[in-house]
């Protein structure tokens, strides 16, 4: 029996290197099964409650798609019309939806609530995005970088833009798995101190460095993989006029790609906003990797179901 079974899956920093390495092993895995057209059942009869208080394709499709193929089913639970929406408390949606599913994945705004979820409810909770982390999405980055570039040990990962819950995922994804991390941000808009300090704890114990900077073109010199997120995040929509401004220097470009090793692959969670923080011609070039990427969400996702739930 795995010891991540009965876990929950809030954020990497709760889980050992060997833990997340086990995760990407058997997410390639469940692909290369699924490229043989072998669907084992390993959740025969196990229900996922999906609770979106945001919007999503990605995160939607692949847990409910993975689920289907695991031999398990899973609930579309739209925020809105949970009675949570009307103020019931999260410690009562938690243990009554316990007693009816085996997990509980949710996208929310404040990961507090995430954690209130999980203090109160006896079943795995599944961070599907907050406001401060998109831990299933690091994963999955990690999952794509080492199919492109056969290791992650000593890589160079280069994200521009805004210090949201995607950097902080991938500083403390890739730091904990013995990759080098340069964030550049504009200042006002870098990842939490809290978090560069735990990766940086994490690096150290590679050999590895964390680097956070105010210089895009300084960042991405010698980058084996180039990352960009969008400059308004959700719940960020009123701010999105003035954050085009802001970070206009940190458009990832063919003048920027230029600046990185050769043979860098560009990602992106998507989705993406062509003209702002990335270009049509780098998202749509050869060195991207954005469409392999998403689909590893749904490998990536079911390795996490399989060994949690
Ligand atoms: N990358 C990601 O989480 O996409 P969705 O918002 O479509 O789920
Ligand atoms: N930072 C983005 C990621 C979307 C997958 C957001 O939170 O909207």
């Amino acid at each position: 029996m795995s010891g991540l079974r009965g876990r929950d899956f809030l954020t990497v920093t709760d889980f050992t290197q060997e833990e997340l390495q086990e995760i990407l092993d058997f997410a390639q895995e469940l692909k290369a099964d699924r490229k043989r057209g072998k669907h084992a059942p390993l959740l025969q009869g196990k229900t996922l409650g999906m609770i979106f208080h945001k919007a999503s394709t990605r995160t939607r499709v692949s847990f409910e798609v993975g689920m289907v193929q695991l031999g398990g089913y899973a609930l579309f639970l739209n925020g809105a019309d949970l009675q949570s929406g009307r103020g019931e408390p999260i410690k009562d949606t938690a243990r009554v939806l316990s007693r009816y599913v085996d997990g509980i994945m949710i996208r929310t705004f404040d990961h507090a609530d995430v954690e209130e979820l999980a203090a109160y409810a006896d079943v795995p909770i599944i961070n599907g995005l907050t406001d401060f982390l998109h831990p299933c999405q690091a994963m999955t980055d990690l999952m794509t970088i080492l199919e492109h570039k056969g290791t992650l040990a000593g890589l160079k990962l280069t994200y521009v833009g805004d210090g949201n819950n995607m950097a902080h995922s991938l500083l403390l994804a890739c730091s904990k798995l013995g990759m080098n991390v340069t964030i550049a941000s504009p200042q006002g808009y870098q990842p939490l101190p809290d978090i560069v300090q735990a990766a940086t704890m994490d690096a150290g114990k590679h050999g590895t460095t964390i680097e956070v900077t105010t210089d895009p073109v300084h960042a991405v010199k010698g980058a084996d993989v180039l990352y960009t997120d969008v400059w308004a995040s959700m719940g960020q929509e009123a701010e999105h006029q003035q954050r085009l401004q802001v970070f206009q220097p940190y458009q990832l470009n063919a003048a920027l790609l230029a600046q990185a090793a050769k043979d860098a692959i560009v990602l992106h969670c998507l989705p993406a906003h062509r003209g702002e923080e990335i270009t049509e011609d780098v998202l749509e070039g050869t060195q991207s990797v954005v469409f392999a990427q998403a689909e590893n969400r749904l490998h990536v996702q079911k390795a996490i179901m399989a060994l949690l739930l």
